[in-house]
């Protein structure tokens, strides 16, 4: 097998965009192909970037035989059916998050990848930027003692609804769907386990989804996690986990940039009763973190060396699992409800 793994795109969106000029700069992946549903759009992305092939439709790219892995850059509702077919052409699948419309659907694909003898992993792609291993490594080595609760939040303005994926319940659209689940990702990581409770509220779009939810997963030992994701409000979209021996702060933690990515390591200032020895500030220590290539050519490389070398995925299909079994549960609770998608490719 060659050093690289050779990349096939579908769909020629906002992600697939990032991800192609960030697989420029990758060491171990390089792009062969890239599919449209218009095959203006298609020769148009081939050429600024200059891909080799260019396809006309998601089929097409499936029965080209130069590439290896599909990066599946379309809309929530079509990463079931278009996992499962990539899968069937004899594809690894790298497939943008959330991984599928539910856990059901989730759980056919991996069964598919797993019998199939090929690799399936969700695109989270801040999991494979150098400061999330540094801000875990921390929290596992101790720096805050035992973690008590997490807070973070996700949340964008979107002012064009019309014709959007994110405001179609069709597409699986919604707030959770879209940015809610990295919320939920981090907690479970932290936490290493499933909540044990939820309780969400959600305030819905006349579209008919979620544009703001609000979230409280309570894990075992008594760690509570609570997010707030939303595209209509605009928040600083830090994620802070605290302990009994202190906290810390990430201030860009779903998509930290290439150089001096920071994470704070801090210490609360006690209230005043308490305060009888406390002089001066807390101690605070700010880290930075490089990454060493842009952040889509770190994910694809990862994945590229799951492939050639059987390296761990940056996340495993339990965790996907475990992400599409958690947004299942708050769905359920704000009745959030997906409809057919359209077939229009
Ligand atoms: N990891 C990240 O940083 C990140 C960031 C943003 C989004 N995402 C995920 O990536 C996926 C795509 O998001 P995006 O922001 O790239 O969306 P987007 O800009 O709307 O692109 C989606 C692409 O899907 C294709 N498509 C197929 N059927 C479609 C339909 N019925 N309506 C609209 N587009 C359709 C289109 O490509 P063609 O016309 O070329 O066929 C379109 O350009 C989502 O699952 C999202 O959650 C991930």
């Amino acid at each position: 097998m060659s050093h690289h793994l050779h990349w096939g795109i579908m769909g020629t969106g906002n992600i697939a965009r990032q991800f192609a000029d960030g697989l420029m700069g990758a060491r171990r992946s390089v792009l062969a192909a890239v599919a449209s549903r218009s095959q203006d759009s298609a020769i148009n992305f081939a050429t600024q970037r200059s891909i080799p092939n260019a396809h006309a439709g998601y089929a097409a790219l499936l029965a080209d035989r130069s590439v290896e892995a599909v990066y599946l850059a379309l809309p929530n509702a079509l990463h079931h059916e278009w996992t499962l077919k990539a899968l069937k052409a004899g594809k690894h699948v790298l497939c943008e998050k959330p991984l599928a419309n539910d856990a059901a659907q989730a759980q056919e694909m991996f069964t598919a990848a797993r019998k199939a003898k090929l690799v399936l992993a969700e695109a989270f792609m801040y999991r494979s930027h150098p400061l999330t291993k540094a801000w875990l490594a921390a929290l596992r080595g101790g720096a805050i003692g035992k973690v008590k609760f997490i807070r973070t939040n996700f949340t964008f303005y979107v002012s064009r609804t019309e014709g959007n994926i994110r405001f179609s319940t069709a597409l699986a659209g919604g707030a959770l769907m879209d940015v809610g689940c990295y919320c939920i990702n981090l907690a479970r990581l932290v936490a290493q386990a499933e909540p044990l409770s939820i309780q969400a509220t959600a305030v819905k779009h006349s579209s008919g989804v979620d544009e703001l939810t609000a979230a409280t997963l309570t894990f075992p030992e008594g760690l509570v996690a609570t997010f707030v994701c939303g595209m209509r409000a605009q928040a600083d979209n830090t994620a802070m986990i605290c302990g009994d021996q202190g906290y810390l702060l990430i201030p860009v933690p779903w998509k930290p940039p290439v150089q001096k990515a920071e994470f704070t390591l801090a210490h609360s200032t006690p209230p005043r009763m308490e305060a009888g020895a406390a002089k001066g500030p807390p101690p605070r220590h700010t880290f930075q973190v490089d990454a060493p290539l842009p952040l889509y050519a770190l994910e694809a490389d990862e994945f590229a060396a799951t492939v050639l070398e059987g390296a761990a995925p940056a996340v495993r299909p339990e965790d996907s699992l475990g992400n599409m079994r958690t947004l299942d549960a708050i769905r359920s609770q704000i009745g959030l409800v997906f409809g057919l998608p359209t077939q229009d490719y």
